[in-house]
Order: C-alpha cells, then sequence, then structure tokens
C-alpha cells in the first residue's frame, strides 16, 4: 500500500517507519513520498537520506486551510498515495483533506488519549501527575486528537521523571507502535465501526513488547 508521512519536525518517527521499511518489516506497506510545512526540516533531511521523494507547501502560502489541504491532496495523489500517516505534522487537517483519503489517515500522539489532546501532551500528563503516561496511534477526524483509537502503548511515570525523561520513554514506545500499526492497516488488519476500532492482534501485534491496549 503505497504511504505517505506527513512531519513538521525532527521527524524520528519518520526514521523507525524508514528503519522499518528498509528491513522489510513495515511491508505491505511502502513508503512512497515524504510532504513537510516547515521547509528544511529534519524529516526532509531524513526522507532524502533514504531515497524518498519530498515535496514541502508552506501553509502560510495559503489563505485558507481548505487551499493549502487541497494542495496536499494533489501532492500524495500524483505518487499513488493510499494511505497517510501524520508523524508529528503540526497542522490540523479540514476534511478538504480527510474526505480524499477515508479511513486512512493516521495520526501518533505522545499521550494516552482522550486525556491530553493537543500539543505539549508529555508535559500535559506530567503537571497533571499521572501514574501512567503513553502513546496513541489513531484515525484523524477533522477533531484535535479525536479520531478513532487503533492501539496505545503505556509506559509508568517514575518518582524521579522529569518532563524529558517521560518524554524519552514514550517517544520510544512511540517508534515501535508506529509501525506496528502501519503494517496492520496496509495488511488490512484494522476494522472501524463508529468509534470502535478491531485489529486483528495476534499478527499485528505479535511483538508482545508493544504492550499494546486494542
Ligand atoms: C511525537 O511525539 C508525536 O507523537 C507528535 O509529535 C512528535 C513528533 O516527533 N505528534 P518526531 O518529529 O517524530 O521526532
Amino acid at each position: 500500500m503505497k504511504t505517505g508521512v506527513l512531519a513538521s519536525g525532527s521527524g524520528s518517527n519518520l526514521q523507525s517507519l524508514i528503519d522499518n521499511w528498509q528491513k522489510g518489516t513495515l511491508a505491505p506497506a511502502e513508503l512512497v513520498v515524504v510532504g513537510a510545512n516547515v521547509e528544511g526540516c529534519l524529516a526532509l533531511d531524513r526522507a532524502q537520506n533514504a531515497g524518498i521523494g519530498t515535496f514541502v507547501l508552506s501553509h502560510k502560502a495559503f489563505a485558507v486551510r481548505e487551499d493549502f489541504d487541497h494542495a496536499m491532496v494533489a501532492e500524495l495523489r500524483k505518487r499513488g498515495v493510499e494511505l497517510v500517516v501524520l508523524a508529528g505534522f503540526m497542522r490540523v487537517l479540514t476534511p478538504a483533506f480527510l474526505d480524499a483519503f477515508p479511513k486512512r489517515v493516521l495520526n501518533i500522539h505522545p499521550a494516552l488519549l482522550p486525556a491530553f489532546p493537543g500539543i505539549h501532551a508529555q508535559k500535559q500528563a506530567f503537571d497533571y501527575g499521572v501514574k501512567v503516561a503513553g502513546c496513541t496511534v489513531h484515525f484523524v477526524d477533522a477533531g484535535t486528537d479525536t479520531g478513532p483509537i487503533i492501539a496505545q502503548a503505556v509506559v509508568p511515570v517514575m518518582p524521579d521523571d522529569a518532563e524529558e525523561t517521560l518524554q524519552k520513554r514514550i517517544l520510544a514506545e512511540e517508534h515501535r507502535l508506529l509501525p506496528a500499526v502501519v503494517r496492520a492497516v496496509a495488511a488490512g488488519k484494522v476494522t472501524v465501526e463508529g468509534r470502535r476500532v478491531r485489529v486483528e492482534a495476534a499478527s499485528a501485534f505479535a511483538d508482545g513488547r508493544l504492550r499494546s491496549l486494542v
């Protein structure tokens, strides 16, 4: 399944997708393009180093969100993209984008949704004083981090944690969870009924370290 990744920043989740793809463990998903809205972001370098085509569209060049979204869709369609993964992509997408890829847009969020949506999720969780934290991969809808949850991974919050150490622990789980979900979606092992998402767990999450709650 031809997969496009959208990113805005450092792209460590993109890197984990690339590493899996190069090892053959992302199949049947195939990375065909990486798009960014921030010129010069590290994610673009990572894609180029892996020989993946890239494009940059600055949202600032568009008067309204929908125009930006239509332009993004056109870029992805050019490369035959069927599945879109948001890996640190810091723009909210409108139906102008989402309707072009129904149930085929995934996002990784660094908190156990529905708790702590939006930005600085790890800080929100840390400041709140939760005892477990984690990450969520979900289908994207028009809200902010509100779409149906596909999989989650949990990490403990240690008594001597700082926000940075917690963030690092969550990120390590993100790097395991996202490729597993992309693989499962591409393999047709993920079905959605309203808010409830079913994953054929045995094969999709064979790696017990994922500790996924599906
Ligand atoms: C990750 O924490 C992801 O969950 C969130 O943005 C961050 C992106 O990090 N959506 P990176 O660019 O993949 O390193």
